[in-house]
């Protein structure tokens, strides 16, 4: 069915639909939304979760009384709802203090500070149920050669997630972190800027299992690489811990688009991803409205990215179940991938004389692999031309 329910897993930060429009070069073109108001309506449309930073649900610097009122504002609306908390992050980017990054800024006090700040959100975040707590970094980094000596504030950095990942196990959360990467913007060149760097960086980590990522469809883009494929490997490595869907078009500024716009054919190879390889964790878009809009087309842009991923789903299940794209699996040989090189072992590939002495070369290289066909196939399955 096209109209999401909570099973679907459908889950959207605090930030997207309550985006006021504010960009580099405009001021706000909406109101702000209460994040009660948000809560009710990500209910209506069929969400299951709504994710925030500290600063979306209590404003900066509020004191213990107007930090105590939003909580159980929040918490009431959620009761009322039965939206829950999947996730809760920490905002390290909007105040001038964090200008030169959080965790690897290169003044002490401010590192000290954003650990702190991290801490008591992730406090919050156990106290209302979150499973997994994101960190984007989106202020570590530099416009400038020297002024951030990369390999000194990857030791902070690492020092940083050490002691989180400390507090979590001496606190005894079931909390897990999700490293979210991006290659730019809004530093001119962000630390662990893939999936790639993320998971690299992960396994130097004291306690390693504590800690995936948390990919965005237009992040990779951003770096023209290709995300099912950087999925993929973080689904390999079991490190898939959540997901920031969104849309994007081409190499550019992060469009943070809602999910279906952008790269379409990349978004069916997504979708025919995460629900063939089993993933369960949130379906979580990251998205912003787009500036043009008023407050009726921010829920419509909401309610399309479900039923986009909906329709993706459809797509992808009836490609996988045509029997003429079976067989074209099979004709591209997909099944062979699927078999290890050398069951018989080092000793078995070496007295193998049909493995290298007497093997054809040549006519293996003059076999066609069929991946047009097999692509034509899916491209008219996406377009529901079958
Ligand atoms: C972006 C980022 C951010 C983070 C979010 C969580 O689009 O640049 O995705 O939106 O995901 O702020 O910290
Ligand atoms: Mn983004
Ligand atoms: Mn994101
Ligand atoms: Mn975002």
């Amino acid at each position: 069915s096209r109209q999401p329910v909570p099973g679907d897993k459908f889950s959207f930060g605090l930030w997207t639909v309550g985006w006021q429009g504010r960009d580099p070069f405009g001021d706000a073109t909406r109101r702000a939304l209460d994040p009660v108001e948000s809560v009710h309506r990500l209910a209506d449309l069929g969400a299951y979760g709504v994710t925030f930073h500290d600063d979306d649900l209590i404003p900066f610097g509020a004191g213990d009384i107007e930090r105590e009122a939003a909580v159980k504002r929040f918490r009431q609306a959620l009761d009322a709802t039965g939206l829950i908390v999947p996730m809760a992050t920490t905002n390290l980017f909007t105040h001038p203090v964090f200008k030169d990054g959080a965790f690897t800024a290169n003044d002490r006090g401010v590192r000290r500070y954003a650990l702190r700040k991290t801490l008591r959100n992730i406090d919050l975040a156990a106290e209302l149920g979150a499973r997994t707590y994101v960190a984007w970094g989106g202020r570590e980094g530099a416009e400038s050669g020297a002024a951030k000596d990369v390999r000194a504030a990857l030791d902070r950095m690492k020092e940083a997630f050490d002691l989180l990942g400390q507090y979590v196990l001496e606190q005894g959360y079931d909390l897990r972190f999700a490293l979210e990467p991006k290659p730019n913007e809004p530093r001119g060149d962000i630390l662990l800027p893939t999936v790639g760097h993320a998971l690299a960086f992960i396994e130097r980590l004291e306690h390693p299992e504590l800690y995936g990522v948390n990919p965005e469809v237009g992040h990779e883009q951003m770096a023209g690489l290709n995300f099912p494929h950087g999925i993929a490997q973080a689904l390999w490595a079991d490190k898939l811990f959540h997901i920031d869907l969104n849309g994007q078009s081409g190499i550019k500024y992060d469009q943070d688009l809602r999910f279906g716009a952008g790269d379409l054919r990349s978004a069916f190879w997504l979708v025919d991803l995460l629900e063939t390889a089993g993933y369960d964790g949130p379906r979580h878009f990251d998205f912003k409205p787009p500036r043009t809009e008023d407050l009726d087309g921010v829920w419509a842009s909401a309610a399309g990215c479900m039923r986009n991923y909906l329709i993706l789903k459809e797509r992808a299940a009836a490609f996988r179940s045509d029997p003429a794209v079976q067989d074209a699996l099979r004709a591209a040989r997909l099944d062979q991938l699927g078999r290890p090189t050398a069951e018989d072992g080092l000793a078995g590939l070496l007295a193998d004389g049909t493995a290298y002495e007497t093997f054809d070369v040549e006519a293996a290289a003059a076999r066609g692999m069929a991946f047009e066909h097999l692509d034509q196939l899916a491209l008219e399955h996406l377009l529901g031309a079958v």
